[in-house]
Formats: C-alpha cells, sequence, structure tokens
C-alpha cells in the first residue's frame, strides 16, 4: 500500500528541504525522500550544501583563519601567544557538532511544517492515473512506496572523477576527503583551481600544507571579473602562498601506497611531482543515476543534466526538477530559490528567480564576491557601460580589523547610470555582495549607491566610493 501526498520532493539538500518547507507551507501534504547518510552511516538531511559542502568548509575556513591569525597578525595587536598548536582533529570535530546540530534542525522544521521526512534513495517506477509512483529502498530493500501528482526532483550532484584515477578519500580526495583529513599533509597537490580547489587549499596551507594546484586553463578564475581576478592570483599566491600553475595539462597519475605522483606539463615540459595527498576539484556532475529517469522517460539534456524551462519544468506533467541537477551556477542558494519558486508555481503563483542576480562568494582571504556582468561580458555584448573603482587600503574599518587588502568595482550602464555588476574583493564582501544583489533586484544607478547614507566607519563605505567613482566624484580617491 504506497502513502498518498499532493507533493514528493526527492533530496533534502538545500534545493529540496527549502521546497518541502514551502510546499507544505502552501497547504500540500508533503514528503521529502533523502538517502544521504553521514559517517556514522546515519541519516543526516542537508544534501552536499551542509555535510560535505558550504557549511563544513566554511567551519574549516574560519578555523584555519583563526589559526593563521594567531600566528601571524596577533603581534601586531601586541598579542602574543606562545606555542600556538592546530588540533585538527578537534577542529573536525568541531565541523561536525555544526553540520549535525543544522541537519537536526531540518528534521525539527520539517516536523513543525508536518513534511514527511523518509530516508532512502527514490527512483520513478510509472504513472498510476494521475500520479506518479516513487519507490524509496535503502541498502537495496524497499523501505516505502509513494503516490503524488507532484514530485519535485532536487538530487543535486557529486564530484566529477578525472578518467582512471578512484577517489579513495585516502591519498585522492572528493570534496569529502578533503573536508575530512585527521592530520595536515606535508605536500597537497589539487587538481583544480576553482572554487573547492582555492577554498580547500587555503585551509589546509595555512594549517601548514605545502600546497600546489594544477589548473588545466591558461585564465585564472574565468567566470569572474578579470580585474578582480588578477588582484585575486596576486594575493592568492604571494599572501596566502597557494603555487598555483595555470595551462597545466595533467598526464597520469599513480596513486601508491603512501604518495600520489602527479605527471603534467607545463609550458610544453613534463613534470613529476610527489604528493601526500592530492584533491581531486574540477567541477561536478548532476545525480541521476538509480533516479529511474528512464523507466518514465524523463529527459536528460546533453550534460546530463535533468532538463528544464526557465521555470524549472521538466517534459513529464507535474514533475520539476531544480539546484545542481538542472542547469545554471551550482550554489546552495540558487537551488533553494529555484525550490522556493516550483512549490509556488505548483500553488497556482506567478514566482519569478531572477538568474541574473546570484550572488557569488568565493570564501578565500580575502574573499571574492560579484553580482551581475563581468567587465569582460559587458564587452563582448557590446554595451557601454561606466564605472567605478576603490581600494580598501584607506578605509578605516578595514585597517582596524587588519584586513585592508582589495577593492571593489561597479559596473553601470554608460547611459541609464543602472548598475549591471558589483565585483569585490576584500574582508567580508561576501556580506557587502548583498548591498549590489538588493540595488540590482530595485533597479537602482549607481547615484542611488553614491547618494545613500553608509555607516561609518564600515566596510560598505568602500561600495559608497566606487559608486562615486563611477560618477568621477570620488572624495577619498
Ligand atoms: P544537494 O545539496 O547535492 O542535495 C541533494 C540530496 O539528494 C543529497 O542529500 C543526495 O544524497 C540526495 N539524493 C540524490 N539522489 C537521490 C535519490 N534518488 N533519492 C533520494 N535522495 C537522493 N554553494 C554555495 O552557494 N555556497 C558555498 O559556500 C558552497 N560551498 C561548497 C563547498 C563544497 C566543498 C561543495 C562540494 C559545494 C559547495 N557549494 C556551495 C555548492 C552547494 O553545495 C550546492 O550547490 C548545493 O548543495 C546544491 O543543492 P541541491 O539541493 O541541488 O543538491
Ligand atoms: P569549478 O567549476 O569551480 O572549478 C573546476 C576547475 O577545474 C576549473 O577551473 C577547471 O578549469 C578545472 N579543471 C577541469 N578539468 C581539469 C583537468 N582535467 N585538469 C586540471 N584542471 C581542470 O568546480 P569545483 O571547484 O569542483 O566546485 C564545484 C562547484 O561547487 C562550483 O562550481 C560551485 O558551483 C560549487 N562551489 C561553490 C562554492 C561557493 O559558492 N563558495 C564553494 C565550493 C564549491
Amino acid at each position: 500500500m504506497s502513502q498518498q501526498f499532493d507533493v514528493v520532493v526527492i533530496g533534502g539538500g538545500p534545493g529540496g528541504y527549502v521546497a518541502a518547507i514551502r510546499a507544505a507551507q502552501l497547504g500540500f501534504s508533503t514528503a521529502c525522500v533523502d538517502a544521504f547518510k553521514n559517517p556514522e552511516g546515519k541519516a543526516s538531511l542537508g544534501g552536499t550544501c551542509l555535510n560535505v559542502g558550504c557549511i563544513p568548509s566554511k567551519a574549516l575556513l574560519q578555523s584555519s583563519e583563526n589559526f593563521h591569525a594567531v600566528q601571524h597578525d596577533f603581534a601586531k595587536h601586541g598579542i602574543s601567544v606562545a606555542g600556538a598548536k592546530m588540533d585538527v582533529g578537534q577542529m573536525i570535530a568541531r565541523k561536525t557538532e555544526i553540520i549535525n546540530k543544522n541537519a537536526a534542525g531540518i528534521g525539527f522544521l520539517f516536523k513543525k511544517n508536518k513534511v514527511a521526512n523518509i530516508h532512502g534513495l527514490a527512483a520513478f517506477k510509472g504513472r498510476q492515473g494521475d500520479k506518479w509512483l516513487i519507490e524509496v529502498t535503502d541498502g537495496g530493500k524497499v523501505v516505502d512506496t509513494l503516490e503524488a501528482a507532484q514530485v519535485i526532483v532536487a538530487t543535486g550532484s557529486s564530484p566529477r572523477q578525472l578518467p582512471g584515477l578512484a577517489t579513495d578519500n585516502h591519498l585522492v580526495l572528493d570534496n569529502e576527503g578533503a573536508l575530512a583529513l585527521s592530520a595536515v599533509p606535508k605536500r597537497l597537490g589539487v587538481i583544480g583551481a576553482g572554487v573547492i580547489g582555492l577554498e580547500m587549499g587555503s585551509v589546509w596551507k595555512r594549517l601548514g600544507a605545502e600546497v600546489t594546484i594544477l589548473e588545466a586553463a591558461p585564465t585564472f578564475l574565468a567566470a569572474a571579473d578579470q580585474q578582480i581576478a588578477k588582484e585575486a592570483f596576486k594575493t592568492l599566491t604571494k599572501d596566502t602562498g597557494l603555487d598555483i600553475k595555470l595551462g597545466v595539462k595533467i598526464g597520469e597519475i599513480k596513486a601508491g601506497k603512501k604518495a600520489v605522483t602527479v605527471n603534467y606539463e607545463l609550458n610544453g615540459e613534463a613534470v613529476k611531482a610527489d604528493f601526500d595527498k592530492l584533491i581531486v576539484s574540477i567541477g561536478r556532475v548532476p545525480n541521476t543515476r538509480g533516479l529511474g529517469a528512464e523507466a518514465v522517460g524523463l529527459q536528460l539534456d546533453e550534460r546530463g543534466f535533468v532538463a528544464v524551462d526557465e521555470h524549472c519544468r521538466t517534459n513529464l506533467p507535474g514533475v520539476w526538477a531544480i539546484g545542481d541537477v538542472v542547469r545554471g551556477p551550482m550554489l546552495a542558494h540558487k537551488a533553494s530559490e529555484e525550490g522556493v519558486a516550483v512549490a509556488e508555481r505548483i500553488a497556482g503563483q506567478q514566482p519569478h528567480v531572477d538568474f541574473g542576480v546570484i550572488p557569488w562568494v568565493i570564501y578565500t582571504s580575502p574573499e571574492i564576491a560579484w553580482v551581475g556582468k563581468t567587465e569582460e561580458q559587458l564587452k563582448a555584448e557590446g554595451v557601454e557601460y561606466k564605472k567605478g573603482t576603490s581600494g580598501f587600503g584607506a578605509n578605516g574599518r578595514a585597517l582596524g580589523l587588519g584586513q585592508a587588502q582589495g577593492m571593489v568595482k561597479i559596473l553601470a550602464d554608460a547611459k541609464t547610470d543602472r548598475i549591471l555588476g558589483l565585483h569585490m574583493i576584500g574582508p567580508m564582501v561576501s556580506e557587502l555582495v548583498s548591498e549590489g544583489v538588493v540595488s540590482m533586484e530595485f533597479k537602482a544607478a549607481s547615484e542611488d549607491l553614491a547618494r545613500i547614507i553608509h555607516a561609518h566607519p564600515s566596510l560598505s563605505e568602500v561600495i559608497h566610493e566606487a559608486a562615486l567613482a563611477a560618477d568621477k566624484r570620488a572624495l577619498h580617491g
């Protein structure tokens, strides 16, 4: 006998769990099925983001920044700390505590909103009248059968593997392994200078590893505004001390008992490098295996993502897909917003996700963040624009924090002055970028930002100054 629901959500990550809560708030009987198990073999809601992604990486980034600050920055404040030591086990235990707290919180929210919380792997089995039949298995055994007219697929993504190189999370690590090391490796290799490579490389470098990042692309952070990317490259190599090699061609990789040997080509020369651990962070692939997509004819695109329109509708009636398993940036907040929008669309509302105004943050030190178009994109599109830049170097708050590196750049339409992009590298820009998001959503002009009062002393004054600079009337520049 199958359980009947109005809406079944497959996947309990930031896309799925948020979609389930919103659907329940809108009055639908809702179930969320999630397969994730933590290292103790227990169900843990929150998907990649909470268990092996956004949250644990930020926890380790903070721990390693603190350790770095004790060693390198405290003396300037007149604080001397002798013999600071890093207890990696404690750092990992703290990370696990944060995950468990948040995962339990999602369970609590499910109870509060009456979302049925079902653990297991969900697969489409067919159609019964106007309902989809979904089978849930755990450890190969069928544990539940569900029926619903509306199904939201939010199965997320998994690390892309290098062909011929198995990830064992002992020597060759994906994100899960990189977030769970029990000791600082002496020589850490990273393949891919993308977001994971830079964040994880920063963590282990600050704790004492020699970190070499091997990147295939000749351009550093190609998706970011290149003025910011150049600044980032300089500080991450010079100050953080990451050895980032661009334009690398990875050859044979041999994992031995204690080390991994990576053969690669750089500027036409063959290089052989030995690492104690190797992180492979070369992008992620959508999770559609085991979903039963073929059984019901759920269409995938040429790259294996579930094919959807701008409203996350698939080719099947009542079947939607959101988050990492569909096109668009693989970001938690993008997944959640799509989840909310789909639940509201099922309820007959007309929600809208503005794909042009999704913020990006890379949590290195200094942080990198942006929203909207880069200068390179505007040039390629032939848009006439003006720009204003301002640095954190003279900002009183940044100097007080001891983090006065970086800059803000604002791009605005040359004729209308409407803000087209805001790009930044500097302290806490993960928070500052929201000012750009709000401004762009409200279709603000750069003059609006220039005329808004910003608190003094605050980091946000650099945005104010960049907006003034766009109008060639910077006060402190
Ligand atoms: P997921 O979070 O992947 O959740 C999908 C869930 O579905 C998983 O629990 C999975 O086990 C489950 N599942 C899969 N198939 C089935 C099935 N058939 N039946 C039942 N359950 C199933 N993004 C940010 O915005 N900010 C960050 O700082 C950030 N940091 C990151 C750091 C790392 C190391 C990584 C790897 C990713 C990071 N991301 C970050 C990306 C972010 O984690 C993803 O964009 C986000 O988790 C996508 O959410 P989702 O709900 O689509 O999928
Ligand atoms: P990524 O797409 O950010 O970077 C992968 C990098 O690997 C690219 O620079 C690519 O050129 C390079 N690469 C690909 N194949 C290669 C090869 N064979 N040899 C050498 N280099 C190669 O992917 P990443 O870092 O794995 O992260 C996956 C996704 O997770 C990100 O795109 C992002 O959406 C999300 N994420 C977001 C974070 C955030 O918002 N702060 C943090 C971490 C991940």
